[in-house]
């Protein structure tokens, strides 16, 4: 027979898995594994368009890194750009790049915070390909 409070220490740590495999919507690292690896230099134009594991590694990295501010599903609920609206070439891979790399700021004021050392460029690029194939409605 359990003790209550072992109990609630096994309640909690199971509430706790729960929340990680959710995620918190903490900045966190992806697991880019099994993805053509790119090295340091920011390749010109996104690799992986259209690429299944891409899309799957994306969306896992999506949603921990960037739906809290530019929306579940990529869905712009107001607060951010909406992502689906750069056009998938060099000129919007560029772009995106460079934003998530080094984030945004206005009037010294961080909006978007930046993301290269906490995402690799195969993470990056693996977020994109997910937006670029999620329904523009
Ligand atoms: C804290 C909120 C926040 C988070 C988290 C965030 N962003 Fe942003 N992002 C913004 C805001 C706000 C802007 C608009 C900045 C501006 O133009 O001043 C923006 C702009 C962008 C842009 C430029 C869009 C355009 O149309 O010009 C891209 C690309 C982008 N974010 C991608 C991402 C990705 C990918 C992630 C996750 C890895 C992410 N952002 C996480 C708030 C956020």
């Amino acid at each position: 027979m359990l003790k209550p409070f072992a109990l609630a220490s096994l309640l909690a740590l199971a509430a706790a898995g729960v929340a990680l495999a959710h995620g918190d919507g903490a900045p966190s690292p992806v697991d880019t594994k099994g993805l053509k690896e790119l090295g340091e230099d920011p390749v010109a134009e996104n690799p992986y368009r259209g690429d299944k594991l891409a899309i799957s590694i994306g969306a896992g990295g999506y949603n921990q890194n960037c739906a809290r501010c530019h929306g579940l599903d990529a869905k712009s609920g107001g607060m951010a750009p909406d992502l689906r609206e750069l056009p998938s070439d060099a000129e919007g891979d560029s772009w995106f790049y460079a934003r998530v790399a080094g984030g945004a700021t206005k009037d010294g004021r961080v909006r978007m915070p930046p993301f290269l050392g906490i995402l690799n460029q195969e993470a990056i690029w693996a977020i994109r390909t997910y937006v670029e194939n999620q329904p523009k409605d």
